[in-house]
């Protein structure tokens, strides 16, 4: 593979970051394609001295053309590249989304070209550092059968292991992700709020250990790792952090008692507790949460 130059197109945080993988990885970067100011910054940032270069040109001239655009973008620039006769039976179109298939990438197909669905497990918020963060991650690849040795070896290039997703699971892989890494910043943010509301001035600080330690025990228990007051069924707790939070930090509530909900009711599934103990938490929390809409109804 690393005989095939990569033409990156999309100067995204994912493009960049694993343009510059691919380039610490021995691969010969031909050139990037982006189209805002933005996009050009970052890729002057990230990889200095690269070619900005237009479609056609990048794609007569990479073996392996990486399309980190956008999911809602990456059909269209296949069928850029298929209907301007671009392509050359044998090159890779490489996308990395996570919930797209091979299907987005037919056009390409259709030309001859290799589809590769690549998508690294990890998060590009756009830092100096995304790129260092490529090796010893799981790359969910979707492949036809016969192209997966190809796929194997950039992934391994790149330090990373192969996880294979039929096609028709990416969808629901992805979901998972976000459910569980996307949501957990969503989380821990408002978690952060509570304590600046609480009179924590570092509120990091004070969480770090604690989701880690939860993190590192679901990643290993699941529910069996859970403790706190819905899996004790610590009903008079529960009332007070709900009035608690009414008072100080109303907009917090509705994630409380939808967070709790959750998590009473997978306490039950796993009968972390007592179900009669656990019905009465599921209870209380059921009916704060019909107050609560209907205070927001009114
Ligand atoms: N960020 C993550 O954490 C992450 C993690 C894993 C996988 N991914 C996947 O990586 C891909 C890129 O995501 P990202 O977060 O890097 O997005 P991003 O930072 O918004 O970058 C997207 C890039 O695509 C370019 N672009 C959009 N439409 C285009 C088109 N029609 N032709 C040419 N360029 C186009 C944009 O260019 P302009 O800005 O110049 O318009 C921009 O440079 C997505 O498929 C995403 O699912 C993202």
């Amino acid at each position: 593979m690393m005989d095939r130059p990569v033409g990156v197109i999309g100067a995204g945080r994912v493009g960049t970051a694993l343009g510059l993988a691919l380039v610490r990885a021995g691969y010969e970067l031909v050139g990037v394609n982006a189209r805002s100011e933005a996009s050009r910054q970052r890729a002057a940032d990230v990889l200095p001295g690269t070619p900005l270069r237009d479609v056609p040109t990048l794609a007569k001239s990479a073996g392996i053309l990486l399309l980190s655009v956008t999911d809602d973008a990456i059909g269209s620039v296949a069928a850029e590249l298929a209907d301007g006769g671009l392509l050359q039976p044998g090159q890779i179109v490489l996308h990395v989304s996570g919930a797209c298939g091979l299907a987005v990438l037919a056009p390409a197909t259709e030309a001859g070209a290799v589809p590769l669905a690549v998508h690294p497990a990890m998060t590009f918020p756009g830092l100096p550092t995304d790129a260092d963060n490529l090796a010893g991650l799981a790359y969910a690849v979707t492949t036809r059968p016969h192209d997966r040795p190809l796929a194997e070896e950039l992934v391994r290039d790149v330090g990373g292991v192969p996880v294979w997703i039929a096609d028709e699971d990416r969808t629901l892989y992805h979901a998972a992700l976000v459910l569980g890494a996307n949501n957990l910043i969503t989380l821990l943010a408002a978690a952060m709020e509570a304590l600046m509301a609480a009179g924590v001035p570092d509120p990091g600080f004070v969480l770090a250990p604690l989701v880690r330690a939860s993190m590192e025990n679901a990643l290993r228990h699941g529910d069996q790792a859970l403790t706190g007051p819905v899996r004790r069924a610590d009903v008079g707790t529960i009332e007070a952090h709900l009035r608690a939070l009414r008072d100080r930090a109303p907009h917090l509530l509705p994630a409380y008692l939808d967070f709790g909900l959750n998590t009473a009711r997978r306490s039950r599934r796993a009968a972390l507790n007592e179900a009669g103990r656990l019905d009465e938490v599921i209870a209380l929390l059921e009916a704060r949460s019909a107050e609560a809409r209907d205070d927001i109804d009114r």
